[in-house]
């Protein structure tokens, strides 16, 4: 499968040679806007990509030219609450490692667990819990599978986010991501003991990609758009409606400022 899925890349995009692979969750599409020269392969064309169902995801790999940086970036992921498995990403990252990607930039939606971090801010991942407990390296076999988590989030990666997003004056809160599984949102108690364990945004993504990319070898980078604050801190109404509303409202100014973070990475040395 993966190597069917590099052909048809290697076809479409020829010496396409990206270094930074960027996964796109709600609200931050608009990115593709500013890849120069890109090229579009709907993932129904790439072997072991997800067919993507959720709406507010289009299930496209584009690959351009941000600046003068190479990018893969992934529209549209698949997420462990739309069939049960967790692996659905492994093939697509396979592909992304395979055509050269040494990093791995991730990007969702997320509630917020903080109260002075309203919807429409962004927040950099320091770390994650796994309350789903789930992970796709289940049937990995060797040494291998065992892979650390400490600095999963990578240290230099994040300094550089941080100095990119006080160079365009963009608030950057900095916390730890808590999955849950979903597709139901969290309840009160689960949110109120989310918060007490140390956690600072609830999602039903990434965490899954991140362990693989890890696995890969990858260095990880991840951002949360809050598009509400989580179950019982508010009197909004949560539902994905709502999610992709706030995600669209924002998500101009968290596509820029993820274009110049992508974009920037290149001065740091690979
Ligand atoms: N919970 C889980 N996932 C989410 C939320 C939330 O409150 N907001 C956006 N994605």
């Amino acid at each position: 499968m993966t190597q069917n899925a590099l052909n048809t890349i290697r076809a479409r995009a020829p010496g396409t040679r990206p270094r930074v692979a960027v996964i796109l969750g709600s609200g931050w599409g608009g990115l593709t806007q500013h890849i120069a020269n890109p090229v579009r392969i709907p993932y129904a064309e790439l072997e072991g990509f997800p067919q993507a169902t959720v709406e507010g995801h289009t299930g496209e790999l584009c690959l351009g030219r941000i600046g003068q940086q190479e990018v893969a970036v992934m529209s549209g992921r698949k997420h462990g609450y739309e069939t049960g498995a967790v692996d659905g990403m492994k093939v697509p990252l396979q592909v992304l490692k395979a055509l050269g990607c040494a990093v791995l930039v991730q990007t969702n939606a997320a509630g917020s667990l903080r109260e002075q971090m309203l919807p429409g801010s962004l927040m950099l991942l320091s770390d994650h819990i796994n309350f789903s407990q789930r992970s796709p390296l289940v049937g990995e076999s060797g040494s291998a599978r065992f892979v650390s988590m400490v600095n999963a989030y990578d240290a230099e990666l994040r300094a550089h986010a941080k100095q990119a997003a006080q160079q365009r004056g963009i608030t950057l809160h900095e916390g730890v991501y808590a999955w849950f599984f979903g597709p139901q949102f969290e309840t009160p108690a689960e949110i109120r003991m989310s918060i007490q364990l140390g956690a600072d945004a609830v999602g039903m993504s990434t965490v899954p990609e991140t362990i693989y990319a890890r696995y890969l070898q990858m260095r990880v980078l991840a951002f949360s758009l809050i598009t509400n604050m989580a179950a019982g801190l508010s009197n909004e109404q949560l539902s994905h409606t709502h999610t992709l509303s706030q995600a669209e409202a924002a998500g101009e100014m968290a596509s820029g400022f993820l274009a110049e973070v992508v974009r920037s990475l290149q001065l740091l040395p690979s």
